[in-house]
């Protein structure tokens, strides 16, 4: 009997996919009801499929296509100047825990070496278990400017408890980079 193969993929969002995205997100997030005092985001608002169509046009949104063809999971980011900035990464949660979130981000981070950009950026909770300690072990650091600085004001306002959010960035190195 041949072995089992995952027959999983990573490959660029198209305009299409964007409607599936948002009940990713949602699906992704029933992970946090294992969270003391962030289960809420369970139940919260995913991001439009107007914005998922804006980063898909931007060629800086990868999804993970199952065995039946449909994304199960997706990374969206943003260049902003020389940073690409992670915005979202979901895994629905029958998928989590089997090393596509982690590929989804080596996706991005080598999408920024081939761009020759400086870093890749995102915040994050700092003590979820799948979030801070996991972008750390894959070579992200704490690291703030301006941009970040105002990204975490920002979800502050929205309700994330002070103090719970920290920005970091995994920083490119880039052998034609000056
Ligand atoms: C974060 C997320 C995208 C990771 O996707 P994934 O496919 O589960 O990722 P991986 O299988 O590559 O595992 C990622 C890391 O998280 C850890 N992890 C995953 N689920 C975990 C859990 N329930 N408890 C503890 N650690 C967990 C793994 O140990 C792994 O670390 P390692 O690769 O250093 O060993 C996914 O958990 C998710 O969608 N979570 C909800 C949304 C979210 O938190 N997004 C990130 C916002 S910054």
């Amino acid at each position: 009997m041949a072995a089992e193969q995952s027959t999983h993929i990573i490959r660029l969002a198209r305009a299409q996919d964007a409607g599936l995205l948002p009940a990713i997100e949602q699906c992704a997030a029933q992970a946090f009801r294992a969270i003391e005092g962030l289960g809420w985001l369970a139940d919260a608002a995913s991001i439009s499929v107007e914005c998922h169509r804006q980063w898909i046009a931007l060629s800086t949104c990868w999804v993970v296509i199952g065995t039946h063809g449909q994304p199960q999971g997706f990374l969206s980011a943003e260049r902003y100047g020389d940073d690409l900035h992670i915005h979202e990464v979901s895994v629905a949660q029958p998928l989590q825990g089997q090393g596509w979130g982690r590929r989804l981000v080596e996706t991005a981070i080598h999408h920024a070496r081939t761009q020759q950009l400086r870093a890749v950026t995102l915040t994050t909770f700092k003590h979820v278990p799948w979030n801070a300690p996991f972008y750390r072990r894959l070579g992200f650091e704490p690291h703030t400017d301006q941009r970040l600085e105002n990204t975490l004001v920002n979800e502050y306002a929205q309700g994330f408890a002070p103090g719970s959010r920290c920005a970091m960035a995994y920083k490119v190195v880039c052998p034609n980079r000056s």
